[in-house]
C-alpha cells in the first residue's frame, strides 16, 4: 500500500523542479584555464583536448576578448615556453610567458580576473615539478625556485597565484615572500589536495610536461587516500592559503565533500583535462550529448560542496548559455 506520507512534490512541474533544486550552477563561479606559447599569429590545436588551443600572447587577448563578451570573467593561465632546461628558467624569468601574457592581459582587460599556474612541470626539461637531484624531486631546493615564480607573476600584475606542485611547505613560504614583496593582498588559491592521476593526461600533451622519467607519486596523493587529503587541506589553511582546491574533481566528490566540512575556506575543484576529453570524445562519436554530460558533472561538482570550478568546459557553458 502506498503511504500516504509520500512528499507530493509534483515533478513534473518545471517550476517546482527549479523552486525546489538544491544545487544552482552559477556560470560565474567557473574559471577558464588557457595554454600560452610563444611565437606570432600561433594557434595550434592539442589533439588530446578537441576546442582547446595553444595559442600565442596575440591570439590569447582576441580569445579572452570574445570569451568576457560571452560572460567569462576569470582565467587561469599556464605557460609553455619555447624552451625547458633542467631548473625550469622560464617558470620565473620576468619576460617569461606567462609574466608577458599576465601583463598584456591585466592591460587591455584591467577587470579580468587573472589567476596563474605556479610549478616548473611546464618548464623543466624531465618534466618534474620540482629540481631533480639523484633522480628524485628535492623538496626544499624546490621552495626558492616556486617563491620566485609566484613573485615574477605577483609583479607582472595578477590577481591570484596558484601554486600547484605539492611541495611540501610551499603555501607558507610563498606568502612570506609575497609579502615581503609588498603583495600582502594578492590571495593564494592552493591545489591544497592535489591526486597522483591519468586523468591529467590530456594536459601533459597539451603542456608537454610529461615526466621523462618516473612518475609524480612522490609528491601528489594516491587515490586510496581520503584521511590525507583533510591534513593536506588543513596544513595549507594553516600556512595561509585563502581558497583550497581539490583536483581532479570526477573521480573525487567524496573527497570535495570532506574537506568541504572540515575547513571553512572557499574551495575550487578541478574539472580536469581528462573528464573534459571524456565527455567531448564521447560527444563527438555520438555516444552521449555534450551539454547534458558537462552540465550533469558539473552540477554534482558544486553539489559536493565546491564554491568555484576551473573547467575548460567553461567557455562552451557561457557561450551556448548553457546554465
Ligand atoms: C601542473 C599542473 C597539471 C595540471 C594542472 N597544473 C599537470 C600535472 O600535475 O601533471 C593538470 C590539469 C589538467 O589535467 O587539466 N603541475
Amino acid at each position: 500500500m502506498e503511504s500516504p506520507w509520500r512528499p507530493r512534490r509534483n515533478r513534473s512541474s518545471r517550476i517546482i523542479r527549479d523552486l525546489t533544486a538544491e544545487t544552482v550552477p552559477d556560470r560565474k563561479k567557473l574559471i577558464m584555464p588557457y595554454f600560452v606559447v610563444e611565437g606570432r599569429d600561433k594557434r595550434e590545436q592539442i589533439a588530446s583536448m578537441p576546442g582547446i588551443d595553444r595559442v600565442c600572447i596575440d591570439n590569447l587577448l582576441k580569445d579572452v576578448e570574445s570569451d568576457m563578451k560571452a560572460g567569462i570573467e576569470s582565467v587561469l593561465l599556464f605557460g609553455i615556453p619555447a624552451e625547458k632546461d633542467d631548473v625550469g628558467s622560464g617558470a620565473y624569468a620576468e619576460d617569461g610567458i606567462v609574466q608577458r601574457a599576465v601583463s598584456s592581459l591585466k592591460r587591455e582587460f584591467p577587470e579580468l580576473m587573472v589567476i596563474t599556474d605556479v610549478c616548473l612541470c611546464e618548464y623543466t626539461s624531465h618534466g618534474h615539478c620540482g629540481i631533480v637531484s639523484n633522480g628524485t624531486v628535492a623538496n626544499d631546493p624546490t621552495l626558492e625556485l616556486l617563491e620566485k615564480t609566484a613573485l615574477s607573476h605577483a609583479r607582472a600584475g595578477c590577481d591570484m597565484v596558484a601554486p600547484s606542485d605539492m611541495m611540501d611547505g610551499r603555501v607558507g613560504r610563498i606568502r612570506q615572500a609575497l609579502d615581503a614583496d609588498g603583495f600582502e593582498n594578492l590571495p593564494i588559491l592552493s591545489y591544497a589536495v592535489k591526486y597522483s592521476s591519468a586523468f591529467y593526461g590530456p594536459f601533459r600533451d597539451a603542456a608537454g610536461s610529461a615526466p621523462q622519467f618516473g612518475d609524480r607519486r612522490a609528491y601528489q596523493m594516491d587515490c586510496r587516500n581520503a584521511r590525507e587529503a583533510l591534513r593536506e587541506a588543513l596544513l595549507d589553511e594553516e600556512e595561509g592559503a585563502d581558497i583550497l582546491m581539490v583536483k581532479p574533481a570526477l573521480a573525487y566528490l567524496d573527497i570535495i565533500a570532506a574537506v568541504r566540512s572540515a575547513t571553512d575556506l572557499p574551495l575550487c575543484a578541478y574539472n580536469v583535462s581528462g573528464e573534459y576529453s571524456m565527455v567531448k570524445i564521447m560527444a563527438a562519436q555520438g555516444f552521449g550529448n555534450e551539454r547534458a554530460l558537462a552540465v550533469e558533472i558539473l552540477t554534482s561538482i558544486f553539489r559536493a560542496g565546491a564554491d568555484m570550478i576551473i573547467s575548460y568546459h567553461t567557455r562552451d557553458v557561457c557561450r551556448e548559455q548553457w546554465f
